[in-house]
């Protein structure tokens, strides 16, 4: 499979989010990628269900929600019936992953875990098979624009490692400080998807950097 391209759009200007929607709807990009932060889990807040519907209408790809929330499973159902395509909770924000995952599913849309950078991709070893997407946040949750950690790298060959031993379809996605400078690097390690906000959206050129974000790899895609 072609690797896909997430913009986040927490790195756009809010002020003129039809343009920036309009851009990405235009653009080479799979999906949007929204972070929904509370300002618990994470030490920020950002946007909540009513934005996000409000984006649904503008957007014209699949709406990949990160929850960055404490208790996510009180809002699975209102992010869904927003638009949502795929939720991700945190694994650290879960005492019950198993049951979270499968209300998720249950909604109709996808179910990603994230892993906070400390969190080992072995503790999803009894789950795998029931997860659609794995969020390896390269930096830590709450912020845009921070610099990517590099011990990410070997995490992605062993996630990778771990859905080839279990036959499962799992998608990994990498987010937080993803760029040009790093990206041939994390796809060859296995990532499916890239998440990509600064990189993007600061851009003088955001359609252009969504492009060779895509274009990347594209030789070997093709043998
Ligand atoms: C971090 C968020 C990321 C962030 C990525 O908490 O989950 O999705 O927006 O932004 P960049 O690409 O700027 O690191
Ligand atoms: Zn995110």
């Amino acid at each position: 499979m072609k690797h896909l391209v997430a913009p986040s759009v927490l790195a756009a200007d809010f002020t003129r989010l039809r343009e920036e929607f309009a851009l990405v709807n235009e653009s080479e990009a799979d999906w949007f990628h929204l972070d929904v932060m509370d300002g618990r889990f994470v030490p920020n807040i950002s946007f909540g269900m009513f934005v996000v519907e409000f984006m649904a209408g503008l957007a014209e790809k699949p709406l990949d929600v990160h929850l960055m929330i404490v208790e996510p499973e009180k809002y699975v159902e209102a992010f869904r019936k927003a638009g949502a395509d795929v939720i991700t909770v945190h694994y650290e924000a879960c005492d019950h992953l198993h049951r979270v995952v499968h209300l998720i599913k249950e909604s109709g849309a996808k179910a990603g875990v994230a892993l906070n950078p400390h969190t080992p991709v072995g503790l999803l070893e009894d789950l795998i098979e029931d997860i659609d997407l794995v969020c390896l946040m390269s930096v830590n949750p709450g912020f845009g624009g921070q610099k990517f950690i590099y011990q990410t790298i070997p995490k992605i060959r062993k996630l990778k490692e771990l859905i080839a031993v279990h036959n499962a379809r799992t998608l990994i996605e990498v987010d937080g400080g993803v760029g040009l400078q790093n990206a041939e690097k994390i796809l060859q390690a296995g990532a499916d998807v890239l998440v990509a906000g600064s990189s993007v959206f600061k851009a003088e050129r955001p359609a252009e950097a969504i492009a060779q974000l895509k274009a990347i790899g594209g030789q070997s895609w093709s043998v």
